[in-house]
């Protein structure tokens, strides 16, 4: 055949593909949530997701330590309270269990690590909200103030990046003037922008035992939305956000790369437990290559326009050498 164009060409050997890949995921582009919980030498596999586990504040030192010596610096932490009530007062109480996780870090890495805290009040609330319920209505405004008095307590304890999740509007606006208030001005804001109600959650919710009363469709996105997805970027980010995230990350790539093509902060995924616990029971009946699928996933959302990708397989890929 007489063909001018041999796109095989390039493909021919491991170092050809090396040499020509568009896209890499790599230690830097992964961040590691972590469950935090109270008490001291706890760790424990939470049931519905397999390879992660429950740690108290002092265990999970041992646990980044680990992960540092793979190139893991960045660490979400959640916090599980032993104690939940209507308006989720673990949350902002003087030492929460977010604070002695964040401090603990910071105080064994220093700046080594970067420490982020999710802020949200659906593992801190004994109905699941992430917002404070009236008549089983969220209230809003009330919510956001609780919202910016949990970040200021992870700010106190010096974590680098906080990471309101709950979806009420005007919180990063909130967030930011509470910060700078009180002079935390360095500490970011990666706001979880387009966060859609998605069945992807359930293992998470198992774990943070947070399954709300009802749904949380009030608050977070709906899934057959798109356009809303940038909206709800764009007004984080003139509320101040530093970062914009899109959640849940295989179901919502095209999400992904509209909202990487709209703006100039860097885009976070976050590769939900859902998704995670699909690829490991899938691997674990023998269904698929673990190692192949993982990466084709991460890549997907790189390749889909991510910065970074919040995800619970990367420990194991970068132990395993999968990535
Ligand atoms: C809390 C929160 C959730 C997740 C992150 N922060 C759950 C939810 O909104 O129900 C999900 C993370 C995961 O599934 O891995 N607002
Ligand atoms: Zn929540």
């Amino acid at each position: 055949m007489n063909l001018m164009d041999r796109p095989r060409r390039l493909r021919a050997t491991p170092a050809m593909r090396e040499l020509t890949a568009e896209t890499s995921v790599e230690a830097r582009h992964l961040i590691t949530p972590h469950f935090v919980v109270e008490g001291s030498g706890v760790r424990e596999e939470i049931g519905s997701m397999p390879g992660v586990f429950h740690v108290s504040a002092d265990t999970l030192v041992e646990e980044v330590r680990a992960d540092m010596d793979l190139g893991l610096k960045t660490h979400l932490m959640f916090g599980i309270p032993d104690h939940k009530d209507a308006v989720g007062s673990s949350a902002v109480a003087d030492g929460n269990v977010v604070m002695r996780a964040v401090s603990g870090l910071k105080e064994k890495f220093g700046d080594d690590v970067i420490t982020v805290t999710d802020v949200c009040l659906c593992a801190f609330t004994d109905h699941g909200h992430c917002g404070f319920v009236k008549d089983g209505r969220i209230l809003n405004d009330p919510s956001v103030e609780q919202l910016a008095k949990m970040a200021l307590s992870h700010a106190k304890a010096g974590v680098d990046i906080v990471s309101p999740s709950d979806m009420m509007d005007g919180r990063v606006g909130a967030i930011r003037e509470l910060l700078d208030e009180n002079d935390f001005t360095n500490t970011a804001i990666l706001a979880y922008s387009a966060k859609y109600a998605s069945a992807y959650y359930g293992p998470f919710r198992d774990a943070c035992d947070s399954a709300p009363q009802g749904d949380r469709k009030s608050y977070q996105m709906d899934v057959r939305n798109g356009r809303e997805a940038v909206y709800e970027t764009i007004l984080d980010l003139q509320e101040g956000a530093d970062m914009v995230m899109v959640k849940p990350a295989l179901a919502y790539l095209d999400i992904i790369r509209r909202v990487r093509d709209e703006v100039l902060c860097p885009v976070v995924c976050y590769n939900v437990s859902g998704e995670y616990s699909l690829v490991k029971n899938a691997a674990a009946a023998g269904l698929v290559d673990e190692a192949n699928m993982v990466r084709e996933n991460l890549l997907a959302m790189r390749r889909a326009g991510s910065d970074l990708v919040i995800t619970y397989h990367g420990r194991e890929a970068l132990a395993k050498g999968w990535i």
